[in-house]
């Protein structure tokens, strides 16, 4: 008989549910995203997304159930996200997980929400085995983990100030994109060229494998005040090209930047994030023995990383996994994937279990 899993995932702003068969085949996965309703702020705001979570959690769970063909009798076993994330939007996933798992005696278990996002490799990649290296990089967090084996795992280095996913948002921002700014800024790097506006790479010092974000921030943030005319020096690389018609941009002062040059500096950042993960994390994957690589997180989406991921680690002997970009962005079936070989161990969480804003994840 087949092991039916039910993932529960709210830890930020996706309220997802999934069924699992055998911790391998997606029966269902579903996901309700509030990105309309954060879009006007440019950013999650976390009141209103616990608040939606719990409109949408059973409506969720439902659909998940019907689409798989599910009874709610017929689960074995009950997965949900127990941090880290957004302590509000945790606990309306965990409780609603913990009171099903109550009233309908299912066995449950609390997933960490990034072992969950390197599990979803597993979905795509059947032939993916421990040990790996694993790239997290999402909104919340820059994660290089080794995986030694199911539920073992050594962080080799995170972010020290920014997450690649937060510091795509906030570029976004800045330049009046919308959000989530991963996506967009995919959108007009590829209209852009990018070695018009070089931006610095933080590479950490040998045998490091931490990154960092904020200075490549700010010195977009520095040339765009710059082109718009509100810093005192202007930018280096020429400020006019023809522009792509149709957009407008203004300052604080009212000031327009040309359609092109925004391409041209999404092109550039989005190089220089792209060309620090590869380099990191590809040096990692290196020094272990099994030259492996997972790269996963919603950053993990972006074309430019993957293309450049793929051809760098080809030349350094490296293989990598990646799953589809709908694996890659929060969803439940990778916490079901993540849950389901301890239930089948036959762990049970206590009632007790509680949500963990800062749940970590492996032995530093
Ligand atoms: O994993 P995820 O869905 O949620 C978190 O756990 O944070 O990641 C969301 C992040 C956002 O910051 C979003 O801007 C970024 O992933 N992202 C991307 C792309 N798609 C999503 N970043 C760069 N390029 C993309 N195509
Ligand atoms: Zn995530």
């Amino acid at each position: 008989m087949a092991h039916l899993t039910l993932g529960i995932e709210t830890s930020c702003d996706e309220t997802a549910a999934a069924i699992l068969e055998d911790g391998r085949r997606i029966r269902s996965s579903v996901i309700a995203s509030q990105d309309t309703l954060h879009a006007p702020y440019g950013g999650i705001v976390p009141e209103l997304a616990s608040r939606r979570h719990v409109e949408a959690i059973w409506p969720v769970v439902q659909e998940a159930l019907t689409r798989a063909g599910v009874t709610l009798a017929e689960l074995d076993g009950i997965a949900a996200t127990a941090g880290p994330g957004l302590i509000g939007s945790l606990l309306v996933g965990l409780c609603f997980g913990k009171a099903l798992a109550f009233a309908r005696d299912i066995p449950l278990v609390g997933v960490n929400h990034l072992e969950g996002h390197l599990y979803a490799a597993t979905l795509d990649h059947e032939e993916l085995s421990f040990p790996f290296t694993g790239l997290v990089a999402s909104g919340g967090h820059t994660n290089l983990y080794l995986a030694t084996a199911p539920g073992v795992y050594l962080l080799l280095g995170r972010t020290r100030d920014d997450a690649a996913g937060e510091a795509f948002d906030k570029v976004a921002k800045l330049l009046s994109l919308g959000y989530p700014g991963g996506p967009l800024i995919e959108e007009w790097a590829r209209k852009g060229n990018p070695n018009t506006v070089r931006f610095p790479r933080s590479v950490p010092p040998r045998g490091s494998y931490d990154f960092s974000f904020s200075g490549l921030k700010t010195a977009v943030v520095n040339y765009v005040r710059s082109a718009k005319g509100e810093g005192t020096n202007p930018p280096t690389p020429p400020l006019q090209k023809g522009g792509t018609g149709g957009f407008d941009v203004r300052g604080a002062a009212g000031t327009t930047l040309d359609p092109g040059l925004i391409a041209d500096i999404c092109a550039g950042f989005q190089e220089a994030v792209v060309d620090v993960l590869v380099r990191v994390s590809l040096a990692a994957a290196k020094a272990s023995a099994s030259r492996r690589l997972v790269l996963v997180g919603g950053v993990a989406c972006n074309g430019r990383l993957r293309s450049k991921l793929t051809e760098r680690a080809a030349e350094e002997g490296v293989q990598v996994y990646y799953p589809k970009p709908s694996l890659c962005t929060d969803n439940a079936a990778m916490i079901a994937a993540a849950g389901y070989p301890r239930l089948l161990r036959g762990e049970r969480a206590l009632l007790s279990l509680n949500a963990d804003a800062n749940l970590a994840l492996g032995l530093t």
